[in-house]
């Protein structure tokens, strides 16, 4: 009893570590949300920078993960930043934040009401708290693992639907990844054709936040960053849901990756589907 009462115990403080993680992470991220904000009404005469095909970056995005640092830093001086435009390169160890300040640069600019703050904290290799921030509906993702996902205050989980045929499925060009267009093509005619609609938002980390929400029924794109994904992933199985790579294996969320993510039924039947087309 003792023994069961004690690791009962332990589990509890691991969550309310990981809870404080994600303290962390979510005032990072509505720091950043606050700067992008700011800037919505005129994202259109903002300057871009290419940083490769179809890939762009604005003061904007270094402005709000520069603004993610300095909250992160002033409360962990330790912990290490991968950030999209501050530090790609560098390589998880102890506790890590994973940075997109800004994810859906080409719809901000175009002000097209699709994007977002996402921030992923793993503890050695493990995710272990994220936030996504809606900008533009001013809604807040998050989760903890062991504890649950959350929109705002609400509890949130993945789509009850297992009939392809009343699916609503999000999914992500392969634009920056031209060599990807032709299996992808054949794999956007393989769903087309069997589920109810498919959807191209254009930030990946809400599509993740849609997964998790039930929203979408599942989702899959062919290669993404890890600042793309980190909270998504712990989002979407915090909420009841199966992530993994276009093989079916379990991804950690902290590596360039493609995936497919949906309820256990949804994503079965989605792997399938795109390996099969
Ligand atoms: C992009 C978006 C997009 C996805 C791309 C990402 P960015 O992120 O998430 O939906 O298709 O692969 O790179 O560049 O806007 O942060
Ligand atoms: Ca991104
Ligand atoms: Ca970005």
């Amino acid at each position: 009893m003792q023994a069961t009462d004690d690791a009962a115990r332990a589990r509890a403080d691991a969550v309310t570590e990981r809870r404080a993680l994600l303290d962390v992470a979510r005032d990072a991220a509505d720091a950043a949300a606050a700067i992008i904000r700011a800037r919505a009404h005129n994202a259109r005469s903002i300057p871009w920078e290419l940083k490769s095909h179809s890939d762009f970056v604005t003061e904007v995005d270094t402005a709000a993960e520069g603004a993610i640092r300095d909250v992160i830093h002033a409360r962990m001086p330790d912990a290490e930043v991968i950030g999209e435009e501050l530090s790609p390169a560098a390589v998880a160890r102890g506790v890590t934040f994973v940075v997109d300040p800004l994810d859906g640069t080409t719809n901000f600019l175009h002000g097209f009401p699709v994007y977002a703050v996402s921030i992923g904290v793993a503890t050695d290799g493990v995710l272990d708290a994220g936030v996504i921030i809606d900008v533009p509906n001013g809604e807040r993702y998050t989760a903890v693992r062991g504890a649950g996902a959350w929109r705002n205050d609400e509890p949130i989980s993945v789509s009850s639907i297992a009939d392809p045929s009343r699916a609503l499925i999000g999914t992500g060009f392969p634009f920056k990844h031209l060599a990807h267009v032709d299996a992808y093509q054949r794999q956007f005619a393989a769903v087309i054709r069997t589920t109810s609609g498919v959807r191209r938002p254009g930030a990946a980390a809400l599509d993740l936040a849609s997964v998790a929400s039930g929203a979408f029924d599942g989702f899959w794109e062919l290669s993404l960053a890890p600042w793309d994904i980190a909270a998504g992933v712990l989002l979407v199985r915090e909420a009841g849901g199966i992530v993994t790579d276009l093989e079916g294996r379990d991804v950690s969320g902290l590596e360039h990756v493609g995936l497919v993510a949906g309820s256990r039924v949804m994503h079965e039947w989605l792997l399938n589907t795109i390996r099969s087309a």
